[in-house]
């Protein structure tokens, strides 16, 4: 099915990384112009040469530090300098060092907030800025099953993923007459495949978590008894991209995650 995501020019956060690595890839199989923006340009440089391959309409990186606004604002710029216009925004990084709340420090709530939220807010609001003179977009933010129903060892984090459902909620209410959809996905636990991570990936320091079979003890207590894969995320999310696919879909926050949550 043609999804009608050709020539569509999408800017993806954390695109060198897991999840949005196969974002970016999945988008670029339709077709897509594709701008990565990351800390790890090295890495994000070979994201993009592998979306050529694959079939983007053109791909280019833009180093990027989503904290810092001035970064954004330039990752969006370079978007539209070569390829003209903003049509997706799609928000993947994100990052959590997991701890009793009671162990944690402002620092790392700091750390926490700004690299979950703040973030986030420097993306949609430059992506709408793009956007709204457009007439049309579909934002994307990558938050969390852990903003579900909290998760132990995640307060902070899980927070901020509960603040992003609201936010693509607020944003979806006060942008749809400007026929721009804003959406959450929710991943579970989504270990990447071997050679996905980027040297900022927090999976490195966080690979502690996923050791001595708890991955396959995490997959045993899902219904459907296996674990996600970035490609499952990928998925879902070139589904809302899709105005073809998605085209009645906005202020929805979608689990991805076999069923770890259920809502309604
Ligand atoms: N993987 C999972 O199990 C899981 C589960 C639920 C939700 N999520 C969410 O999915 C998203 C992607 O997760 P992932 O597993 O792919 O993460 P990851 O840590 O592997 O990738 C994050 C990417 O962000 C980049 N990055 C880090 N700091 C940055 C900064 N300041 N500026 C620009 N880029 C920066 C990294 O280089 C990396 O490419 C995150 O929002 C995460 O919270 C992941």
């Amino acid at each position: 099915m043609d999804l009608k995501l050709t020539k569509k020019s999408v800017v993806i956060t954390g695109g060198a990384s897991n999840i949005g690595r196969a974002i970016a890839l999945k988008l670029a199989e339709e077709g897509a112009y594709i701008t990565v923006g990351d800390i790890d340009i090295h890495t994000a440089d070979q994201v993009v040469r592998l979306a050529v391959d694959k079939g983007a309409a053109g791909a280019q990186t833009v180093h990027t530090d989503v904290t810092v606004t001035t970064s954004v604002e330039n990752l969006f710029a370079q978007a539209k300098a070569i390829y003209g216009k903003v049509d997706i925004f799609i928000n993947s990084v994100g990052w959590d060092k997991p701890m009793p709340f009671i162990e944690t420090d402002p620092e790392l709530w700091q750390q926490i907030v700004q690299l979950n939220f703040f973030s986030l807010l420097n993306g949609c609001k430059t992506a709408l800025e793009y956007m709204v003179p457009n007439l049309g977009g579909a934002i994307i933010a990558i938050s969390s099953e852990a903003s579900r129903q909290g998760e132990p060892n995640e307060a902070i984090y899980s927070s901020m993923k509960a603040a992003t459902n609201s936010l693509m909620k607020t944003l979806a209410r006060e942008n749809g007459r400007y026929h721009i959809r804003c959406n959450a996905v929710c991943p579970g636990l989504t270990f990447p495949e071997e050679g996905t991570m980027s040297s900022s990936s927090m999976w490195l320091e966080n690979a502690h978590m996923v050791a001595d079979g708890k991955l396959e003890q995490s997959a045993r207590k899902l219904p459907l008894r296996k674990l996600g894969r970035a490609e499952d995320i990928a998925n879902t999310v070139v589904f809302l991209a899709s105005d073809k696919c998605a085209g009645h879909i906005t202020g929805q926050a979608v689990s991805v995650s076999g069923g770890y949550s259920m809502m309604g």
